[in-house]
């Protein structure tokens, strides 16, 4: 198994402060944000890791990074997606060669948890698993419908519906076989009308062969794009200075 960390996109949310550095090395407390993806990936056991980003400020990446051996990855590899904003889809579609034909896990570089996915990883076997989470505020995020007969099955996920079908997030925090690659070619940049390559709809794709499974997330977890979050994980993450 093999992790994909997605850092592209323009942070436009936290405009002034993306003007000049990336979103995913604003700290989160005391560490930029996407020390923290990458902690999960290898506290589960997977070292081999590819950044996706994008974005004027990529550089910046390799001084705060290196080669990623201060955070136990032992092969670190980055791709950069030429469009900015292409939408997380495409961001993923960077990682096939990085995949080489293997399961790959993939977080969103501005989700942060203390989740252990270790055992998820381990016994991943094909399809894709996402992990859910009970938030206050559904609308910001994909949202899974279950189904009433057996809510062990997911029937769709709507992403940032206006009327939210249940009160869990769909987390960034995804598992995938080899046949992520086939799902994001198909993809359409109208699915959310926000002109972008869109993981709920790869989410969907595995949903309608019915691959698709899901776990609650156990732990803290939050994204961190907007003044709001980036605020509230801090302040979480302060709380756990050891
Ligand atoms: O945080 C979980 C949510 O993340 C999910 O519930 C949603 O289903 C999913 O669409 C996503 O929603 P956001 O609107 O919060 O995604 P955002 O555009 O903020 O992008 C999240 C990360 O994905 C970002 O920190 C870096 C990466 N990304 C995003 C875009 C648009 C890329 O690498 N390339 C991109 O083009």
């Amino acid at each position: 198994m093999k992790g994909v960390v997605l850092a592209g996109g323009l942070g436009t949310r936290l405009y002034p402060l993306t003007h000049v550095t990336n979103k995913h090395l604003l700290p989160v407390y005391n560490k930029p944000m996407i020390f923290y993806p990458i902690q999960t990936l290898v506290n589960a056991g997977i070292t081999e890791i590819l950044i996706v980003t994008s974005g004027p400020h990529v550089g910046d990446f390799l001084g705060v990074l290196k080669n990623g051996k201060d955070l136990g990855v032992t092969h670190l590899e980055y791709a950069y997606q030429e469009k900015p904003d292409g939408g997380i889809a495409d961001a993923l579609s960077l990682a096939e060669a990085f995949a080489d034909g293997d399961s790959i896990t993939v977080i969103l570089g501005d989700n942060t948890t203390d989740a252990d996915i270790s055992q998820a990883a381990r016994r991943f076997k094909d399809g894709a698993v996402v992990f859910l989470k009970k938030v206050p505020d559904p609308k910001r995020f994909g949202v899974p419908l279950f189904d009433p007969k057996n809510p062990k099955n997911i029937i769709k996920i709507e992403e940032k519906p206006k009327e939210p079908k249940s009160d869990y997030a769909v987390t960034g925090i995804y598992i995938y076989d080899n046949k992520v690659f086939e799902y994001v070619r198909k993809c359409d940049p109208n699915f959310a009308g926000r002109g972008e390559l869109e993981i709920t709809e790869v989410n969907n794709y595995y949903i309608n062969e019915k691959k698709l499974r899901w776990e609650e997330l156990n732990g803290y977890w939050s994204d961190a794009g907007t003044f709001d979050s980036l605020f509230k994980s801090s302040s979480y993450w302060a709380t756990q200075k050891k």
